[in-house]
Protein backbone atom coordinates (compact mmCIF):
# COMPACT_ATOMS: atom_id res chain seq x y z
CA UNK A 1 0.00 0.00 0.00
CA UNK A 2 2.62 1.97 0.96
CA UNK A 3 4.64 1.67 -2.21
CA UNK A 4 1.25 2.00 -4.01
CA UNK A 5 0.64 5.50 -2.96
CA UNK A 6 4.08 7.00 -3.07
CA UNK A 7 3.68 5.40 -7.00
CA UNK A 8 0.67 7.98 -7.49
CA UNK A 9 2.43 11.17 -6.15
CA UNK A 10 5.58 10.17 -8.03
CA UNK A 11 3.19 9.27 -10.79
CA UNK A 12 1.24 12.90 -10.93
CA UNK A 13 4.57 14.95 -11.00
CA UNK A 14 6.60 13.44 -13.92
CA UNK A 15 2.90 13.86 -15.70
CA UNK A 16 2.81 17.13 -14.48
CA UNK A 17 4.99 19.43 -16.77
CA UNK A 18 2.85 18.42 -19.95
CA UNK A 19 -0.21 19.64 -18.38
CA UNK A 20 -0.43 22.66 -20.50
CA UNK A 21 -4.36 23.70 -20.85
CA UNK A 22 -7.59 23.13 -19.01
CA UNK A 23 -8.61 19.85 -21.24
CA UNK A 24 -5.64 18.04 -20.22
CA UNK A 25 -5.67 19.87 -16.75
CA UNK A 26 -9.27 18.23 -16.27
CA UNK A 27 -8.23 14.69 -17.43
CA UNK A 28 -5.17 14.71 -15.36
CA UNK A 29 -6.88 15.59 -12.34
CA UNK A 30 -9.82 12.75 -12.85
CA UNK A 31 -6.66 10.22 -13.57
CA UNK A 32 -5.68 10.49 -10.00
CA UNK A 33 -8.81 11.99 -8.18
CA UNK A 34 -11.70 11.35 -10.34
CA UNK A 35 -14.43 8.37 -9.55
CA UNK A 36 -11.88 5.73 -11.14
CA UNK A 37 -8.89 7.57 -10.24
CA UNK A 38 -5.40 5.80 -8.63
CA UNK A 39 -5.57 7.46 -5.50
CA UNK A 40 -9.38 6.81 -5.27
CA UNK A 41 -9.38 3.46 -5.15
CA UNK A 42 -6.44 3.42 -3.27
CA UNK A 43 -8.78 5.18 -0.55
CA UNK A 44 -11.28 2.31 -1.48
CA UNK A 45 -8.91 -0.31 -0.59
CA UNK A 46 -8.76 1.03 3.48
CA UNK A 47 -11.16 -1.59 4.45
CA UNK A 48 -8.93 -4.31 3.68
CA UNK A 49 -6.16 -2.84 5.68
CA UNK A 50 -5.70 -4.43 8.82
CA UNK A 51 -7.09 -2.97 11.82
CA UNK A 52 -3.59 -2.06 13.37
CA UNK A 53 -2.06 -0.69 10.02
CA UNK A 54 -4.68 1.90 9.26
CA UNK A 55 -3.33 5.38 11.21
CA UNK A 56 -0.51 4.64 8.90
CA UNK A 57 -1.77 4.34 6.06
CA UNK A 58 -4.90 6.94 6.26
CA UNK A 59 -1.41 9.22 6.69
CA UNK A 60 0.03 8.24 3.84
CA UNK A 61 -3.37 8.74 2.40
CA UNK A 62 -3.20 11.85 3.63
CA UNK A 63 0.21 13.32 2.44
CA UNK A 64 -0.53 11.84 -1.29
CA UNK A 65 -3.84 14.13 -1.20
CA UNK A 66 -1.57 17.20 0.72
CA UNK A 67 0.41 16.53 -2.05
CA UNK A 68 -1.70 16.05 -5.01
CA UNK A 69 -3.43 19.08 -3.91
CA UNK A 70 -0.26 21.29 -3.99
CA UNK A 71 0.36 20.08 -7.73
CA UNK A 72 -3.17 20.73 -8.91
CA UNK A 73 -3.06 24.29 -7.57
CA UNK A 74 -0.04 25.45 -9.16
CA UNK A 75 -0.70 23.16 -12.80
CA UNK A 76 -4.34 25.38 -12.08
CA UNK A 77 -2.19 28.71 -11.79
CA UNK A 78 -0.15 28.38 -14.58
CA UNK A 79 -3.11 27.32 -16.90
CA UNK A 80 -4.82 30.35 -15.90
CA UNK A 81 -1.64 32.48 -16.84
CA UNK A 82 -1.49 30.68 -20.01
CA UNK A 83 -5.14 31.44 -21.01
CA UNK A 84 -4.97 35.08 -19.99
CA UNK A 85 -1.64 35.81 -22.04
CA UNK A 86 -3.51 34.14 -24.96
CA UNK A 87 -6.48 36.39 -24.47
CA UNK A 88 -4.06 39.64 -24.31
CA UNK A 89 -2.43 38.40 -27.86
CA UNK A 90 1.42 38.99 -28.03
CA UNK A 91 3.39 41.12 -25.69
CA UNK A 92 2.86 44.73 -26.19
CA UNK A 93 6.06 47.24 -26.33
CA UNK A 94 5.04 50.51 -25.00
CA UNK A 95 7.76 51.86 -26.43
CA UNK A 96 7.42 51.52 -30.04
CA UNK A 97 5.73 54.29 -32.12
CA UNK A 98 2.36 54.10 -32.71
CA UNK A 99 0.92 52.84 -35.88
CA UNK A 100 -2.00 55.24 -35.72
CA UNK A 101 -0.86 58.69 -35.15
CA UNK A 102 2.14 60.17 -36.95
CA UNK A 103 5.62 61.27 -34.90
CA UNK A 104 5.57 64.35 -33.29
CA UNK A 105 8.08 67.17 -34.75
CA UNK A 106 9.31 70.12 -33.14
CA UNK A 107 7.02 73.13 -32.68
CA UNK A 108 8.46 76.01 -35.37
CA UNK A 109 9.95 77.94 -32.46
CA UNK A 110 11.86 75.02 -31.30
CA UNK A 111 12.74 74.20 -34.66
CA UNK A 112 14.48 77.90 -35.41
CA UNK A 113 15.44 77.65 -31.90
CA UNK A 114 17.70 74.93 -32.51
CA UNK A 115 19.13 75.90 -36.01
CA UNK A 116 19.95 79.21 -34.38
CA UNK A 117 21.87 77.90 -31.62
CA UNK A 118 23.83 75.08 -33.66
CA UNK A 119 25.54 78.16 -35.32
CA UNK A 120 27.28 79.13 -32.60
CA UNK A 121 28.04 75.20 -31.18
CA UNK A 122 30.17 75.08 -34.10
CA UNK A 123 31.88 78.20 -33.38
CA UNK A 124 32.74 77.13 -29.85
CA UNK A 125 29.95 78.63 -27.89
CA UNK A 126 28.12 75.97 -25.44
CA UNK A 127 24.69 76.14 -24.16
CA UNK A 128 24.19 77.81 -20.27
CA UNK A 129 20.59 77.16 -19.11
CA UNK A 130 19.32 79.93 -16.13
CA UNK A 131 15.60 79.57 -14.59
CA UNK A 132 12.43 81.38 -15.41
CA UNK A 133 11.36 82.31 -11.88
CA UNK A 134 14.16 84.83 -10.81
CA UNK A 135 15.06 87.01 -8.70
CA UNK A 136 15.18 91.26 -8.91
CA UNK A 137 19.38 90.44 -8.74
CA UNK A 138 20.11 88.38 -11.64
CA UNK A 139 17.07 89.98 -13.96
CA UNK A 140 17.92 94.25 -12.83
CA UNK A 141 20.47 94.42 -9.67
CA UNK A 142 23.47 92.44 -11.33
CA UNK A 143 22.87 94.05 -15.02
CA UNK A 144 23.20 97.54 -13.73
CA UNK A 145 19.35 98.57 -13.80
CA UNK A 146 18.56 100.67 -10.85
CA UNK A 147 15.81 100.22 -9.12
CA UNK A 148 13.95 103.14 -10.56
CA UNK A 149 14.31 101.46 -13.67
CA UNK A 150 11.48 101.23 -15.90
CA UNK A 151 11.69 97.17 -16.91
CA UNK A 152 10.90 96.73 -12.70
CA UNK A 153 8.19 98.77 -12.94
CA UNK A 154 4.85 96.39 -11.75
CA UNK A 155 3.16 97.04 -15.22
CA UNK A 156 6.57 95.80 -17.41
CA UNK A 157 6.64 92.53 -15.79
CA UNK A 158 5.14 89.30 -13.85
CA UNK A 159 5.73 89.37 -9.88
CA UNK A 160 5.42 86.74 -7.77
CA UNK A 161 3.97 86.48 -4.44
CA UNK A 162 6.37 87.39 -1.18
CA UNK A 163 5.76 84.62 0.71
CA UNK A 164 6.52 82.04 -2.42
CA UNK A 165 9.65 79.77 -2.36
CA UNK A 166 11.72 78.77 -5.23
CA UNK A 167 13.82 75.61 -5.47
CA UNK A 168 17.25 76.92 -6.83
CA UNK A 169 16.35 80.31 -6.55
CA UNK A 170 17.46 81.87 -3.08
CA UNK A 171 16.63 85.67 -2.68
CA UNK A 172 17.40 88.38 0.26
CA UNK A 173 14.81 88.85 2.67
CA UNK A 174 13.58 92.23 0.65
CA UNK A 175 13.91 91.11 -2.71
CA UNK A 176 10.92 90.41 -4.82
CA UNK A 177 10.71 86.73 -7.27
CA UNK A 178 9.54 87.82 -10.98
CA UNK A 179 9.20 86.09 -14.18
CA UNK A 180 12.40 86.69 -15.93
CA UNK A 181 11.77 89.43 -18.55
CA UNK A 182 15.15 88.47 -20.46
CA UNK A 183 17.31 85.97 -21.08
CA UNK A 184 20.44 88.02 -19.53
CA UNK A 185 19.77 86.70 -16.20
CA UNK A 186 21.81 83.55 -17.52
CA UNK A 187 25.01 86.15 -18.39
CA UNK A 188 24.78 86.80 -14.65
CA UNK A 189 24.55 83.14 -13.55
CA UNK A 190 27.12 81.58 -16.17
CA UNK A 191 29.38 84.42 -14.81
CA UNK A 192 28.88 83.75 -11.00
CA UNK A 193 29.74 80.15 -11.50
CA UNK A 194 32.52 80.09 -13.83
CA UNK A 195 35.77 81.62 -14.80
CA UNK A 196 36.39 83.30 -17.82
CA UNK A 197 37.10 82.36 -20.87
CA UNK A 198 33.29 82.05 -21.13
CA UNK A 199 31.26 81.23 -24.27
CA UNK A 200 28.01 80.72 -24.10
CA UNK A 201 24.23 80.63 -25.59
CA UNK A 202 21.21 80.80 -23.80
CA UNK A 203 17.91 79.94 -25.23
CA UNK A 204 14.65 79.83 -23.01
CA UNK A 205 11.04 81.28 -22.41
CA UNK A 206 10.61 84.74 -20.99
CA UNK A 207 7.61 87.20 -20.06
CA UNK A 208 6.92 90.03 -20.00
CA UNK A 209 3.33 92.32 -19.51
CA UNK A 210 2.18 93.14 -22.86
CA UNK A 211 -1.38 93.44 -24.56
CA UNK A 212 -0.77 90.63 -28.14
CA UNK A 213 -0.81 91.61 -31.03
CA UNK A 214 0.80 90.41 -34.39
CA UNK A 215 4.24 90.94 -32.86
CA UNK A 216 3.64 91.42 -28.83
CA UNK A 217 3.22 88.14 -26.62
CA UNK A 218 3.22 88.32 -22.88
CA UNK A 219 5.40 84.62 -23.52
CA UNK A 220 8.44 85.02 -25.77
CA UNK A 221 12.02 83.18 -26.36
CA UNK A 222 15.16 84.50 -26.57
CA UNK A 223 18.72 83.61 -27.00
CA UNK A 224 21.31 85.23 -24.95
CA UNK A 225 25.09 85.29 -26.32
CA UNK A 226 28.44 85.80 -24.29
CA UNK A 227 32.06 85.99 -24.60
CA UNK A 228 34.25 86.82 -21.98
CA UNK A 229 37.93 86.39 -22.16
CA UNK A 230 41.36 88.69 -22.40
CA UNK A 231 40.72 91.66 -24.64
CA UNK A 232 38.07 91.00 -26.47
CA UNK A 233 36.89 93.64 -28.94
CA UNK A 234 33.83 95.14 -30.81
CA UNK A 235 35.96 93.43 -33.99
CA UNK A 236 35.05 89.93 -32.18
CA UNK A 237 31.58 91.25 -31.96
CA UNK A 238 31.01 92.32 -35.24
CA UNK A 239 32.57 89.19 -36.81
CA UNK A 240 30.32 86.84 -35.35
CA UNK A 241 27.26 88.57 -35.56
CA UNK A 242 28.33 88.77 -39.46
CA UNK A 243 29.21 84.45 -39.46
CA UNK A 244 25.78 83.90 -37.79
CA UNK A 245 24.18 85.79 -39.79
CA UNK A 246 25.00 84.85 -43.06
CA UNK A 247 24.79 81.16 -41.87
CA UNK A 248 21.18 81.95 -41.01
CA UNK A 249 20.02 84.17 -43.65
CA UNK A 250 21.81 83.28 -46.40
CA UNK A 251 25.82 83.88 -47.70
CA UNK A 252 24.85 87.73 -49.20
CA UNK A 253 23.78 88.40 -46.07
CA UNK A 254 24.78 91.85 -44.23
CA UNK A 255 24.91 93.41 -40.92
CA UNK A 256 25.42 96.77 -39.48
CA UNK A 257 25.24 98.11 -35.87
CA UNK A 258 23.46 101.25 -34.72
CA UNK A 259 24.30 103.25 -31.62
CA UNK A 260 21.89 102.06 -29.24
CA UNK A 261 21.37 101.44 -24.99
CA UNK A 262 21.40 98.97 -22.88
CA UNK A 263 22.03 99.43 -19.01
CA UNK A 264 24.72 95.56 -19.29
CA UNK A 265 26.63 97.36 -22.14
CA UNK A 266 28.89 99.84 -23.12
CA UNK A 267 28.57 100.73 -25.88
CA UNK A 268 25.31 99.14 -26.66
CA UNK A 269 23.72 98.64 -30.23
CA UNK A 270 21.20 97.01 -32.31
CA UNK A 271 21.84 95.12 -35.37
CA UNK A 272 20.16 95.23 -38.47
CA UNK A 273 20.29 92.58 -41.26
CA UNK A 274 19.62 92.71 -45.21
CA UNK A 275 19.76 89.57 -46.88
CA UNK A 276 19.06 89.42 -50.48
CA UNK A 277 19.42 86.16 -50.56
CA UNK A 278 16.06 85.59 -48.78
CA UNK A 279 13.62 87.22 -51.32
CA UNK A 280 10.44 88.74 -50.48
CA UNK A 281 10.86 87.47 -47.19
CA UNK A 282 13.38 90.62 -46.25
CA UNK A 283 13.62 93.07 -48.36
CA UNK A 284 14.62 95.92 -46.21
CA UNK A 285 17.13 96.22 -43.48
CA UNK A 286 15.75 94.44 -40.29
CA UNK A 287 16.23 94.92 -36.67
CA UNK A 288 16.86 91.67 -34.91
CA UNK A 289 18.93 92.04 -31.64
CA UNK A 290 20.79 94.29 -29.03
CA UNK A 291 23.98 93.57 -28.50
CA UNK A 292 27.67 95.76 -27.14
CA UNK A 293 30.66 95.50 -24.85
CA UNK A 294 29.86 93.88 -21.58
CA UNK A 295 29.74 97.07 -18.77
CA UNK A 296 32.05 96.99 -16.15
CA UNK A 297 29.86 97.07 -13.53
CA UNK A 298 28.15 93.97 -14.88
CA UNK A 299 31.74 92.22 -14.56
CA UNK A 300 32.22 93.56 -10.94
CA UNK A 301 28.30 92.59 -9.60
CA UNK A 302 29.79 89.57 -11.16
CA UNK A 303 32.94 88.81 -9.66
CA UNK A 304 35.17 89.32 -12.76
CA UNK A 305 37.67 91.95 -13.12
CA UNK A 306 37.07 94.28 -15.40
CA UNK A 307 40.32 95.54 -15.91
CA UNK A 308 42.12 92.16 -16.60
CA UNK A 309 38.58 90.91 -18.69
CA UNK A 310 36.71 92.37 -21.35
CA UNK A 311 33.76 90.70 -23.49
CA UNK A 312 30.44 91.17 -25.54
CA UNK A 313 27.11 89.99 -25.29
CA UNK A 314 23.98 89.81 -27.35
CA UNK A 315 20.32 89.12 -27.13
CA UNK A 316 17.65 88.05 -30.08
CA UNK A 317 14.15 87.31 -30.07
CA UNK A 318 13.53 83.64 -31.57
CA UNK A 319 10.04 84.53 -32.42
CA UNK A 320 11.21 87.59 -34.84
CA UNK A 321 13.34 85.46 -36.71
CA UNK A 322 11.38 82.60 -36.63
CA UNK A 323 9.19 84.93 -38.41
CA UNK A 324 11.17 86.37 -41.15
CA UNK A 325 12.44 82.88 -41.85
CA UNK A 326 9.08 81.40 -41.98
CA UNK A 327 7.02 83.74 -43.26
CA UNK A 328 4.62 83.97 -40.42
CA UNK A 329 2.84 87.37 -40.06
CA UNK A 330 1.39 87.22 -36.67
CA UNK A 331 3.41 85.99 -33.48
CA UNK A 332 0.15 84.86 -31.96
CA UNK A 333 0.32 81.58 -34.87
CA UNK A 334 2.87 80.10 -32.66
CA UNK A 335 0.31 79.53 -29.75
CA UNK A 336 -2.68 78.67 -30.72
CA UNK A 337 -1.94 75.12 -31.28
CA UNK A 338 -3.78 74.93 -34.91
CA UNK A 339 -2.89 72.03 -36.62
CA UNK A 340 -3.41 73.92 -39.69
CA UNK A 341 -0.62 75.96 -38.77
CA UNK A 342 1.73 73.56 -37.42
CA UNK A 343 1.95 70.97 -39.93
CA UNK A 344 3.06 73.29 -42.21
CA UNK A 345 6.62 73.25 -40.32
CA UNK A 346 6.56 69.10 -40.81
CA UNK A 347 9.76 67.69 -42.22
N1 LIG B 1 18.05 91.85 -22.76
C1 LIG B 1 17.75 92.73 -23.87
C2 LIG B 1 16.25 92.75 -24.06
O1 LIG B 1 15.57 91.84 -23.68
C3 LIG B 1 18.41 92.28 -25.11
C4 LIG B 1 19.87 92.46 -25.07
C5 LIG B 1 20.45 93.65 -25.49
C6 LIG B 1 20.69 91.46 -24.62
C7 LIG B 1 21.82 93.83 -25.46
C8 LIG B 1 22.07 91.64 -24.56
C9 LIG B 1 22.60 92.84 -25.00
O2 LIG B 1 22.89 90.70 -24.11
O3 LIG B 1 23.95 92.99 -24.97
O4 LIG B 1 15.74 93.67 -24.64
Amino acid sequence: MEAKLKAILADAQTEAPNVTDRASFEAFKARFVGPRGSLTEAMKGMGAVPKEDKPAVGRLINEAKTGLTALFDEIHSKVEAAELADRLGPAIDPTLPTVDAPSGVLHPIAQVREELVEVFRRIGFNVAEGTEVETEFYCFDALNMPGDHPARDMQDSYYLPAQAEFLNVSKKADERYLLRTHTSTVQVRTMLENKPPIRIVAPGRCFRRDTPDATHSANFHQIEGLYVAESVTLCDLKATLDHFVKAVFGPKARTRLRPSFFPFTEPSFEMDFFSPDLGKLSNRWLEIMGCGLVDPAVFEACGIDPERYSGFAFGMGIERIAMILQGVDDIRYYYQNDLRFLRQFIG
